[in-house]
């Protein structure tokens, strides 16, 4: 059934069995590519918080989990818009790090951030991220595990909101 919120009419994209079954996939990947390497993954707010609780109740390796907030601010004309982690308390260093994001669209906030995790010196640096759009991507981001990778449209559901709204759904909706 189609949803509408606020202005906006959105139908069913991919079912909440079908991203159940994908993240698991995911999650056994990622046991296998961490076993004995206790990574800290880290969330980020507030899309992320529906796919990183999924995706963290499947790991079964030793695995440490904390979220940030990324603010963005304007930094000068030459470094353009910056983009800074509230709430990262966590040493990184010699640590096995796992970003996780709700979607990758143009991979700007995520190309400005990883930076940032680089210079605390972490082992390895990986992502994973519940939605890509391909068409989207304007800067370089790879995404190491993605569960699903999508058209260029406006989506809802699982943790993705429009304007504040939806994301209490449990499937994925798309604009219509
Ligand atoms: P990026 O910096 O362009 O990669 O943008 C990523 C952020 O934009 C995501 O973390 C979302 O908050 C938001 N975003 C991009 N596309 C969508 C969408 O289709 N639905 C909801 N939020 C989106
Ligand atoms: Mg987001």
């Amino acid at each position: 059934m189609d949803v509408q919120i606020i202005d906006k009419v959105f139908r069913p994209f991919i079912s909440a069995e079908q991203i159940s079954e994908k993240v698991q996939e995911l999650a056994v990947r990622i046991n296998a590519d961490y076993a004995g390497k206790r990574p800290l993954v880290i969330g980020i707010l507030n899309g992320s918080f529906i796919f990183a609780a999924d995706l963290f109740r499947g790991l079964t390796v030793d695995a440490e989990i904390s979220f940030i907030k990324l603010a963005s601010y304007k930094g000068t004309s030459s470094t353009g818009n910056v983009v800074t982690a509230i709430g990262m308390e966590e040493n990184l260093k010699d640590r096995h790090i796992l970003i996780v994001e709700d979607i990758i669209d143009t991979g700007k906030t995520l190309s400005s951030f990883l930076p940032e995790i680089h210079a605390r010196q972490p082992a390895s640096v990986k992502i994973a991220t519940f939605l890509s759009k391909p068409e989207a991507l304007q800067h370089e981001v790879h995404a190491d595990y993605c569960a699903f990778e999508i058209e260029n449209k406006f989506v809802v559901g699982y943790g993705l909101d429009y304007d504040g709204l939806g994301r209490n759904l449990p499937a994925l909706y798309i604009l219509k």
